[in-house]
């Protein structure tokens, strides 16, 4: 495993991004950062974090054994890891909110950003960004964030966190190259927020409806049982949930 710390940079991900475009990187190569001046969530989104407070930090992954069908694979493999990580430190009721936010305590605590490098059709690479809000104690537009500190009242060493949740992904990426995906569903499954618990979801247009989550099906879809009791797959594209 190859380290990189940085003071600060625009994006950890952007930066790793680059830097495998023009070398030949180690599998787990790892791009820390204090601060991002452009730090970037999910669907374009800012991921904004106080300078030297939380961990920040994307890691280089060869993936080219991987289906384009499976992709998802790589979310369920990064939130078990980081799961069983926040579960080894005595954080209380660590969930996965559906596709790629961790929460505790109802809270969103981490978030998750995967950029795969393909290349003519074929998945070559992924970069895994991560966003675990560590030692921040305030969030003033964000009522539905918390972190590590707030929830448990303990300050965490951000370097401890992060080699544990690279450990966790090398022992979850080893079932993923075995194509071990039931495991892997399975283990996913049982961390979701409210499954088998009556929720609201929506469409990307706002527009929402009811439904429980059943599951998660072998593609990584999510299984939602509509008001008919009819089960209804969607992909991460499709639905978001709401809290
Ligand atoms: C989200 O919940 O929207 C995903 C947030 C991901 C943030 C991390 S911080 C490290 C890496 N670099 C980025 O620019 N984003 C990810």
């Amino acid at each position: 495993m190859r380290l990189i710390k940085l003071n600060a940079i625009d994006s950890t991900n952007s930066y790793l991004k680059q830097l495998s475009a023009g070398a030949s990187l180690k599998d787990y190569t790892v791009v820390q950062a204090d601060y991002q001046t452009q730090g970037r969530g999910q669907m374009g989104t800012q991921w904004d974090s106080q300078a030297t407070k939380n961990l920040m930090f994307s890691v280089f992954k060869d993936v080219s054994f991987l289906d384009y069908t499976t992709t998802f694979y790589l979310s369920m493999v990064t939130s078990l890891a980081i799961v069983k990580t926040l579960e080894g430190f005595m954080v209380p009721k660590v969930k996965v909110k559906w596709p790629n936010d961790i929460l505790s305590e109802n809270k969103k605590i981490c978030g998750i950003l995967i950029e795969n490098v393909v290349k003519q059709g074929q998945i070559k690479a992924t970069i895994i960004g991560i966003g675990l809000n560590v030692n921040q104690t305030e969030f003033a537009m964000l009522p539905q964030a918390s972190s590590l500190l707030l929830i448990t009242g303990k300050v965490y060493d951000l370097d401890e966190l992060r080699v544990s949740i690279v450990k966790h992904m090398q022992y979850y990426f080893g079932y993923l190259k075995k194509a071990e995906y039931a495991f892997l569903r399975k283990a996913y499954e049982k961390l979701l927020f409210r499954k088998d618990k009556p929720s609201t979801f929506a469409y990307p247009n706002g527009s929402t409806f009811p439904g429980v989550i059943t599951g998660i099906a072998a593609n990584g879809n999510l299984i939602v049982q509509l008001e008919d009791r009819v089960l209804k797959e969607f992909d991460l594209k499709e639905i978001s949930l709401r809290y």
